[in-house]
């Protein structure tokens, strides 16, 4: 396990590690209201989808702890309506994030007759379980996608899908811990993932610490060494699973998988069953977080284009065509996701 807490609910507050700041600073910054949660979310303080889950069940969890003890359950349950849609409200395309706040909301629906401070109390409880969960989940992920990952591999991966996105194991780089500590003879290549720089920051950050080979690249240079035979795997985390295998995850996630089909490179995607959106039918229905211009034109406050502005979109969908295989925790999910998805969806019911 890592060394760092990605998350942490500690006497009352929640406990973030700084993303925005690693890796020259490790710094955490103390939450004790959930409008201070909503806003270390949408600041990208914490990222990734199932931290951003994380976060968000913590933050009911504060939201509840400020609602007074005298308070009737009908009142405490429209104050907490207010505070789930104030936090659903921070990044739309994190399933996660919704997942997180509808399984806090039906617990509190669960509580009708008990008194408000055991539900507070629940919903602290609940919170924490979610986040404990997410590592043995993150854990049974690394299991089931370290076989696919061979002896003497060279593994690209672009954002953050690791310890850092999660409670602290991570999804796509759980497959590569897992097939680190089993012995395997691995590198991984981290592409850079600007603007936000996840790559470049967080991802060699976290390996560098494990002691797993890790080198970076810029964004652009991915094609150039699949084509040099440099890359045997794509392995990427997932923000939303469309029940067709569609997936949205960080910009640059498609053309990576384009690439990776064209020079015939099998292309991963790590992901819990929690960021399967069984409801959505494809990618066409998964809404694109667009984010400022700034943070294409400028880098630490400074312009580095003329004065122009700038699209950015903080996601892109991958066509579950080109995903070789889906990595959860129940198993590996192959093409027609329709088909083998569906099981899942039967399974939830
Ligand atoms: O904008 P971010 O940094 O929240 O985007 C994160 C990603 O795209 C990750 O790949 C995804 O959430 C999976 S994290 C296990």
């Amino acid at each position: 396990m890592n060394s760092f807490k990605t998350i942490e609910w500690k006497d009352d507050r929640v406990l973030m590690i700084d993303q925005r700041k690693l890796p020259g600073e490790e710094v955490y910054v103390e939450c004790t209201t959930f409008e201070e949660v909503a806003e270390c979310i949408r600041k990208l303080v914490i990222r990734g989808a199932p931290a951003i889950g994380i976060a968000a069940a913590m933050g009911m969890a504060l939201g509840a702890a400020g609602i007074g003890n005298d308070c009737s359950y009908e009142n405490f349950e429209e104050r907490m309506k207010a505070i789930s849609d104030h936090l659903a409200l921070t990044r739309p395309t994190a399933v996660n994030l919704f997942w997180a706040i509808a399984r806090m909301n039906r617990l509190i629906s669960k509580c009708r007759g008990k008194e408000i401070e055991e539900i507070k109390n629940l919903l602290i409880t609940e919170a924490i379980n979610i986040q404990k969960e997410d590592i043995e989940t993150c854990m049974q992920i690394g299991e089931n996608g370290s076989k696919l990952i061979r002896e003497n591999s060279v593994i690209l991966t672009h954002c953050n899908a690791g310890g850092l996105a999660t409670a602290g194991y991570g999804t796509a780089l759980g497959v590569i811990r897992s097939a680190f500590n089993q012995g395997k003879n691995i590198s991984v290549i981290s592409s850079e993932t600007r603007p936000v720089l996840q790559g470049a920051r967080l991802t060699t950050w976290e390996l560098e610490r494990d002691g797993i080979p890790v080198r970076l690249i810029t964004d652009s240079m991915a094609g150039h060494l699949m084509s040099k035979g440099i890359v045997n795997s794509v392995v990427v985390g997932a923000d939303r699973v469309a029940s067709n295998g569609d997936t949205a995850n960080k910009i640059g996630t498609y053309s990576l998988s384009v690439l990776a089909k064209h020079h015939g490179i099998p292309f991963y995607v790590a992901a819990p069953t929690s960021t399967i959106d069984t409801e959505c039918l494809s990618g066409e229905d998964i809404i694109i977080e667009q984010r400022e211009p700034e943070e294409v034109t400028h880098i630490d406050g400074k312009r580095i284009s003329a004065e122009v502005t700038a699209i950015n979109p903080a996601f892109d969908i991958t066509p579950a065509e080109n995903i070789e295989c889906l990595i959860t925790e129940v198993g590996l999910f192959k093409k027609p996701y329709t088909k083998s998805l569906g099981r899942l969806k039967k399974k939830d019911q």
